[in-house]
């Protein structure tokens, strides 16, 4: 059955992954393939959401009927939810941030000349903290895609960057995480809940979180 419930709500759902420049031809990327960011995208257009789709570069179609706006770096991506973010009702932040950037973006290609070549990184603005310092009406959801400790850094994420649930994925796991079409996730909660999820599509999950931001709405 296609629920409505998302009707008259504006969604803005950031997936994939950033690409920071080393030189006209190299970046500093990671594995996220923008299926999950994707996955929750379709979802609430299909429930009726208004959707703004803020993607870094993927392999995939964005879903029919999204607002779809690519970026590639975290600064771009900054840039993009910020200039909608006060007139949004949900954010979910799927995407998969550089933490640090390169401090110089070389202007010609960096030649191969020593044995050890060092980068010097700086950090890029985390767009999430800042979404939660900034946040009005809005019902913020982050991601935690970690290798150790999961609960621990997830909880730690959710009350420092003062998000309302974030979904916790265990990367190191099979059928979990980074490319994977299926996901494996644990629910935290402002209150101290937590929710494990069994397996499921990336699709199918999208799915129950949007019921439980509905559950969050109604309190
Ligand atoms: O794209 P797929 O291949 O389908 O993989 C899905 C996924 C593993 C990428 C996804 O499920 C996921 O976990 N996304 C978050 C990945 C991540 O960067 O997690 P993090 O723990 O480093 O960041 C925590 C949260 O802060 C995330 O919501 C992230 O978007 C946000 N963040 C992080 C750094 C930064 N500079 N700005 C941010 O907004």
């Amino acid at each position: 059955v296609e629920k409505n419930d998302l009707v008259g709500r504006k969604v803005i759902v950031t997936a994939g992954g950033t690409r920071e420049p080393l030189d006209p031809v190299r970046y500093i990327g990671n594995r996220s393939s923008g299926k999950m960011g994707y996955a929750l995208a379709e979802a609430a257009k299909a429930r009726g959401a208004q959707v703004t789709l803020i993607s870094g570069p993927t392999k995939l179609k964005p879903p029919e009927g999204v607002a779809y706006v690519p970026v590639e770096t975290a600064a771009e991506m900054r840039q993009a939810v910020l200039a909608e973010y006060q007139v949004a009702d949900i954010v979910i932040k799927a995407a998969a941030v550089a933490d640090y950037k390169p401090q110089q973006v070389a202007l010609q290609k960096i030649k191969k000349a020593g044995d050890t070549l060092t980068l010097v990184l700086e950090k890029n603005p985390d767009i999430l903290l800042e979404l939660g310092q900034r946040k009005n009406q809005q019902i913020l959801i982050g991601f935690a895609a970690e290798t150790e400790s999961l609960l621990e850094h997830a909880g730690d994420k959710l009350m420092r960057k003062n998000l309302d649930m974030i979904v916790a994925n265990d990367v190191t796991q099979a059928g979990a995480g980074f490319n994977a079409d299926t996901n494996i996730v644990k629910l935290l909660y402002r209150d101290g809940r937590i929710e494990e999820i069994a397996q499921m599509t990336k699709r199918e999950l999208a799915d129950v979180i949007f019921d439980k931001i509905q559950q969050i709405v109604k309190k």
